[in-house]
């Protein structure tokens, strides 16, 4: 049975693309396992609350100590656990102002932990969530895999360090871009990030670890 974490940050609801095509990878991964288990969240319903002096001590180490200190880390706790039992998560990251929702980052941010996700060694930093493989809907209204706009997506490098800090390397960015270009630019990338994630899925996860 595999363990999915799916992981919504548009704030766009139904008329969200990245939801859509989460959703329909999710639906794939049911459909060929339907007794996947899976854990969701969507930031724009439920967000992660930023963080605060309280949060950022007690995520960053140390007794809580007072009651919003205790509240963060078991909020922390949590995440982690969900991120650390899942074999594959599935993260929908429309771009906003060339880098990710903040509502998503602040899940990063509250699983980021020096100790828990990633230590640092004698080699220098090492990822500890180990094992798994991402999915990642990458949804823009430009064009930034090629172009002019290129060097200004901090979209997918800022993901692609956070999860490879972490010790996700195993990921596929599916990027769906020109959103804003009309209805066929629209139709086309949706067609081709079905594409891609239907190969991202056929891979084996022994091939994750
Ligand atoms: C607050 C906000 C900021 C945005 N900033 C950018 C941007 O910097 N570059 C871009 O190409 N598109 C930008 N867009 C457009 C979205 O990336 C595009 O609408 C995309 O379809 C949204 O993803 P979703 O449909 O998955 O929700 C922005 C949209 C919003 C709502």
């Amino acid at each position: 049975m595999s363990k999915i974490l799916v992981l919504k940050s548009s704030v766009l609801g139904d008329a969200s693309t990245s939801n859509l095509l989460v959703d329909e990878t999710v639906e794939r991964i049911l459909g060929a396992d339907p007794a996947a288990r899976i854990v969701a969240h969507d930031f724009s319903v439920d967000p992660i609350p930023h963080l605060t002096l309280d949060s950022a001590a007690a995520i960053r180490g140390g007794e809580p100590a007072n009651d919003e200190q205790a509240a963060a880390r078991t909020l922390s706790d949590s995440l982690v656990a969900e991120l650390k039992a899942a074999d594959t998560v599935v993260i929908g990251a429309p771009m906003y102002n060339f880098g990710i929702p903040s509502a998503l980052k602040s899940w990063f941010d509250h699983v980021l932990r020096a100790g828990v996700t990633f230590r640092y060694g004698e080699a220098g930093p090492e990822g500890l969530v180990k094992g798994k493989r991402a999915v990642v809907i990458l949804t823009r209204g430009g064009l930034y895999s090629e172009g002019p706009a290129q060097p200004l997506d901090s979209q997918e490098p800022h993901l692609r360090t956070m999860l490879g800090f972490i010790g996700i390397t195993d990921v596929t960015f599916v990027r769906v871009e020109k959103l804003a270009f009309g209805p066929e630019h629209r139709d086309q990338a949706i067609r081709s990030a079905r594409f891609q994630i239907e190969e991202a899925l056929a891979q084996p996860l022994a091939e994750a670890a």
